[in-house]
């Protein structure tokens, strides 16, 4: 009787489990509609299928693929009151519209309008490696290596839903086996699903592939037989994937091999690239993330500068630069990356990371949305050719890890269509399709997502503090980190300079110049203590300790305060989480799951505020006697 019981109760559990809400639907919609399918009239295969499944009616939708009517991706919907037209010119302006049309279905708001993308290249980047394991990854294994997941085609669609429409499926520190034909086999049936919808493949190259794979003694870019290589292989490429997009390349970077090796530059290398790559239509994205190599010593956040500015003019025109946003590594808080003012003839993309490395990667509850649009604030949209976001998806039930994590995804793509729409639509947005409508919730949550970005640079690096991170993994703080083994640029005590006088890095004129980088104004403001904006201040300047802020505090009171403010930040965000259980479970019953592992990780975040503010304080009190 007791182990039928038992029996009974797993059997129980098992049902629960299996009902459970468990993310992994994302924002998309979960209820599918048999009934509305004779409603969608169309001939365009992968919209007409998402329209016939998911649209609900009641009106008819007529889609329309009509050439010249709009540019590239661009899509119109008119809804009059008998039925409700799409018109594309391309069958992805057609799935975006079937995907906007659905979106605002979910959002009760279904309205006529026009959109074009701001930009061509809407990308994301995979850090993931041939063995299944994701380069600052924290949402488990790859969903792409060793062996295709099964939720590749769900992939595939929730990034077209948002219209991403390219991905570079490998990791930038790059694997030469990827372009052997064993791999290629595979790389081509990962992209029969994406080209279903309307996403174009790309690699990540390991520069020094020739002769890891090719068997040639060398990878200059100007040997004949180095480039007759990849001209061979590019055509390779192509004969199994027509719609091929192009390479990813970093190349003379943190041990990554490149034309530096063989002392020919950054545009020799790109440009044999480029060749091979021209005849088919196919992009070359170099990377400027270079420090340590030509200009080793140098103030690490100006090497891309001076790496790359002496080259502008000298790339093809299928090459763009991709660079981060910020000139370091994707801090909590960087000034834009002066790379976007002083390269003006080359094209140039962003590099953004969904991936939260250095933000509490998915443990903690951080909007990156906020973080993005101060980028676009200094530089413009219309200075860029294409937008990269380097992915936070893996085999986790939820894709992301945290599932607010999933927010930065939805984001990312959201802002690579339109740079324009604000954060907070954002997240309100996303908040009601994948939560509730109900704004009992979405008022305050969308609240706290807003909050949550300057939360975290307060608790882990305020007034322009940065990279403090313990060493490799980039998690906690360790702002006494310096290895003699390791390059300086590796270690905290590099950057924050902590003294007897003062705490930050001076690279006003008076320091190493980095502010001579920067258009006007923003080089003068940069550069003089007293214009430079608070929250940049120890990002360019070494500030004495008892130097008066605008609050009237001193610098140590006032990191203090930043500190203090971000723990309080966190544990209000916990309150509110929780006075939020009832509406969510009001939502949907089965939704406890979610509801409860969030609770887990804003548990998680408190402690971890806490660990920072002391590790930092402590660290830094020790350097000024003792001041209270
Ligand atoms: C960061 C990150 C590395 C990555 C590198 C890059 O340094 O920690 O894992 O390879 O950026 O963007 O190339």
């Amino acid at each position: 009787m007791k182990r039928i019981g038992m029996v009974l109760l797993v059997v129980c559990q098992l049902i629960v489990a299996a009902r459970a809400n468990d993310g992994s639907s994302l924002w998309l919609p979960r209820e599918k509609n048999e009934v509305a399918s004779t409603l969608v009239r169309g001939s365009q295969g992968t919209a007409l299928d998402e329209l016939r499944t998911y649209y609900k009616g009641p009106m008819p939708v007529r889609m329309k693929l009509e050439k010249n009517a709009l540019q590239g991706d661009a899509y119109r919907i008119v809804v009059t009151t008998r039925q409700i037209e799409l018109t594309a010119s391309t069958s992805n302006g057609l799935l975006y519209a079937a995907f906007d049309l659905l979106r605002m279905q979910q959002l009760g708001d279904i309205r006529s309008k026009e959109e074009h993308p701001a930009f061509d290249l809407r990308l994301i980047n995979h850090w993931d490696n041939l063995d299944g394991s994701v380069e600052r990854g924290y949402a488990g294994k790859s969903i792409l290596y060793p062996a295709l997941s099964d939720r590749m085609a769900d992939y595939a669609r929730a990034n077209a839903s948002l219209g991403i429409n390219g991905i570079v499926i490998n990791n930038v520190n790059a694997s030469p086996k990827m372009l052997s034909e064993e791999w290629l086999e595979k790389v081509c049936v990962i992209n029969s699903y994406l080209e279903r919808y309307g996403i174009r493949t790309y690699l990540s190259i390991n520069f020094a592939s020739p002769m890891a794979l090719g068997g040639l003694p060398t990878a200059d870019p100007l040997d004949p037989q180095v480039r007759q290589w990849w001209r061979e292989k590019v055509d390779a490429i192509y004969r199994l994937m027509p719609n091929f997009g192009g390479f990813l390349v970093k190349a003379n970077s943190e041990g990554q091999p490149g034309p530096g090796d063989y002392q020919r530059s950054h545009a020799d290398g790109a440009n044999m690239l480029a060749e091979a790559l021209q005849p088919h239509g196919g992009i070359v994205m170099w990377r400027c993330f270079v420090y340590g190599a030509n200009h080793k010593g140098e103030d690490r956040v100006k090497q891309a500068v001076s790496e790359f500015q002496p080259l502008d003019g000298q790339f093809l025109p299928n090459v763009i630069l991709q660079t981060k946003n910020g000139p370091l590594d994707f801090q909590p808080r960087e000034p834009y990356s002066p790379v976007f003012d002083q390269i003006t003839k080359t094209p140039n993309m962003v590099e953004l990371q969904i991936t939260q490395e250095y933000l509490g990667q998915s443990r903690h509850l951080v909007y990156l949305a906020p973080m993005w649009k101060e980028f676009f604030s200094f530089v413009s949209p219309q200075r860029l050719r294409g937008i990269a976001g380097v992915a936070n998806v893996g085999l986790d039930d939820n894709w992301c890890g945290h599932h607010f994590s999933q927010a930065n995804w939805y984001a990312f793509g959201r802002l690579a269509w339109n740079p324009g729409l604000s954060a907070e639509a954002i997240a309100r947005e996303w908040l009601k399709l994948t939560f509730t409508r109900d704004e009992a919730f979405v008022n305050p949550m969308t609240e706290v997502m807003m909050a949550s970005r300057e939360a975290c640079v307060d608790y882990m690096m305020p007034l322009g503090l940065h990279h403090i991170f313990q060493f490799d993994h980039h998690y906690g703080p360790d702002p006494g980190g310096f290895k003699p083994d390791y390059p300086l640029e590796w270690c905290p005590v590099y950057y924050h300079q902590a003294d007897s006088l003062g705490v930050g890095f001076n690279r006003s004129s008076t320091g190493t110049n980095a502010t001579s980088q920067y258009r006007e104004p923003y080089r003068s403001q940069y550069d003089d203590l007293s214009t430079c904006p608070e929250n940049l201040l120890l990002w360019f300047h070494h500030v004495p300790w008892g130097y008066k802020m605008k609050s009237g505090r001193t610098l140590w009171e006032e990191l203090c305060a930043h500190y203090d403010r971000g723990v309080a930040e966190v544990d209000r965000f916990h309150e509110v989480w929780q006075q939020m259980r009832p509406l969510v479970l009001l939502a949907d019953k089965d939704d406890s799951r979610r509801w409860q592992e969030v609770e887990d990780r804003l548990q998680h975040q408190q402690q971890n505020a806490r660990e920072w503010r002391q590790t930092c304080l402590d660290y830094f009190r020790s350097f000024l006697g003792a001041p209270q």
